[in-house]
């Protein structure tokens, strides 16, 4: 079969109101995405000839999010339930299309796999339509599926209108469906809203096209949490879970080193090399790729950065869109951001701030220090304590540090300001001048001595507690015996 023959129509036009959010369902996210953009992006994984998606509620945003993914998009409006949104679908989908794969926007975790069986079931069979369904624990929530005696569909009766014998039923309806359309127009034009939300429901579909003598067939998932919806927080948060550790597994399968694994959160696009070993309740965020042979140490965050093989990230870094080329060693406590980049090499210490930066290779930053658009030369040391003042209130402005630079303890570098190869900086300088290759810079108050201050302050003050004794001997001033009362009383 030709998956060119399928169009796959994505729900997406519904509030949510279970999820009690001023956020549309499907734009909550899960797994580091979208709940819609998962399954926008496994819809075209199974190369369908087109992808639309009904929007509806926050259509706008909806459509924002999955027009990049190369959806079309149709507004349903108002929303009056699922069966009229592929009514709306309808009038878009293309004549060239047979078959149509409707999928709920809300349940993420189906995979391209599992709709691409669910098309070849339905086409092998004949069906006018095949459910994807799945045996659950806790039904509870779901539409359930009565089968009848040949195992054929007759129908999907939703949790409100079921019986307590069809409530019974384990087996529930995923919302993600495989329809031979011109079976399905007929059945979708007689849908009466016949429910306490008086819409339009898909399922009964099921029913009228039972009615009409054609076949439906269910299919049921092998793995139960493919379609796990998310109409609540709790159900989000456990989809999630599922996510996070689909992604830790194909991480530790290549080779990478997870401690505690489920304290760790990566996001779907991060990669890791081999032998890379990651600490408990690290988080690997965005676009991250982190190479061979790297530790990232406990509760580090690393966000759409690129360390190259053997990087130590220390414990508790903040690392944010940043490059850290081979053996460069971080932290612990260092803040990276904002593009700072560390060559082969580069060391950053605790307490060190680095933004819009570039550390060549050797350089040591191991202290208390912030270093802002500012280019550090090779073998260059930063000491303890070392700040570029880059703001001057309006704009940034640049710091040049040469190679083989002593930055001295505590110094201030007054941006824009160029510091030659080899120079020299006295600690606790304010340089505000540039300073000339292989010279010393010195930019501070000269010291004041005073020998013997301390001994003579101490002589002053032990005179000074004398006097202060000897009046307290013959007593206070005299008050009068009125005044010590009203002081009595006050105290009181
Ligand atoms: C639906 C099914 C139920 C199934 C469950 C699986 C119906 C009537 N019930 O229930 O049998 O067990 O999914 O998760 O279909 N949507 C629109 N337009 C609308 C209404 C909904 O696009 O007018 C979209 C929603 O955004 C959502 C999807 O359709 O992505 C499913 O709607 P939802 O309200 O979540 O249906 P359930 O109550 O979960
Ligand atoms: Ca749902």
């Amino acid at each position: 079969m030709s998956n060119a023959e399928i169009a796959v129509v994505v729900l997406a036009a519904g509030k949510g109101t279970r999820l009690k959010s001023g956020l549309a369902k499907v734009l909550h996210r899960a797994g580091g995405r979208t709940l819609v953009e998962h399954v926008v992006r496994s819809a075209w994984a199974m190369r369908p000839a087109s992808v639309l998606v009904v929007v509806g509620h926050q259509a706008d945003d909806v459509a924002a999010v999955v027009a990049p993914l190369g959806a079309r998009t149709v507004v349903q409006e108002p929303q009056r339930g699922t069966g009229h949104a592929v009514q709306v679908a309808r009038a878009v989908i293309s004549k060239s299309a047979k078959y149509a794969l409707v999928v709920p926007g809300d349940a993420p975790l189906l995979r391209a796999e599992t709709l691409d069986a669910l098309a070849r079931a339905h086409t092998a069979s004949g069906a006018a339509a095949t459910i994807l369904s799945a045996m659950l624990q806790d039904p509870a929530g779901y539409g359930r599926i009565l089968r009848k005696q040949d195992g054929s569909v007759a129908a999907i009766v939703e949790e409100k209108a079921a019986t307590p014998e069809q409530r019974a039923i384990r087996e529930v309806n995923s919302s993600t469906y495989a329809f031979t359309l011109e079976k399905l127009w007929p059945c979708l034009e007689e849908l009466q809203p016949e429910n306490v939300h008086r819409e339009l429901y898909l399922t009964d579909a099921i029913a009228l096209l039972d009615q009409r003598g054609e076949k439906v067939i269910a299919e049921i998932a092998a793995d139960p949490h493919e379609i796990l919806g998310c109409n609540t927080r709790a159900e989000l948060a456990e989809v999630d879970r599922v996510f996070r550790a689909r992604k830790r597994a194909a991480l530790m399968e290549a080779g990478v080193t997870i401690q505690l694994p489920e304290t760790v959160l990566v996001d779907p696009d991060v990669s890791i090399g081999p032998d890379t070993v990651i600490e408990p309740a690290v988080q690997l965020l965005g676009a991250t790729r982190i190479g061979a042979g790297c530790t990232v140490r406990t509760g580090s965050v690393i966000s759409d950065s690129r360390l190259d093989d053997n990087v130590t990230v220390r414990q508790h870094c903040v690392v944010t869109n940043c490059r850290l080329g081979a053996g460069c060693v971080v932290g612990p406590f260092a803040h990276l951001r904002d593009g700072a980049e560390l060559r082969p090499g580069a060391r950053v210490g605790n307490f060190v701030e680095v933004k819009k930066s570039v550390l060549h290779e050797g350089v040591k930053a191991m202290h208390l220090t912030y270093l802002g658009d500012a280019e550090v030369g090779r073998d260059t040391n930063v000491g303890a304590g070392t700040i570029t003042c880059n703001y001057d209130g309006v704009r940034k402005n640049p710091t040049k540090i040469g190679e083989r630079v002593f930055v001295g303890s505590g110094t201030e570098l007054v941006a824009p300001v160029e510091v030659g190869d080899g120079a020299y900086i006295a600690a606790g300088s304010t340089i505000t001048e540039n300073v000339p290759a292989e010279s010393l810079a010195i930019a501070r108050e000269r010291q004041v001595t005073k020998p013997g201050w301390v001994a003579e302050r101490r002589a002053r003050q032990s005179e000074k507690t004398k006097l202060e004794n000897r009046k307290s001997k013959f007593g206070p001033k005299p008050t009068s015996e009125k005044k010590r009362r009203a002081a009595k009383t006050k105290r009181r």
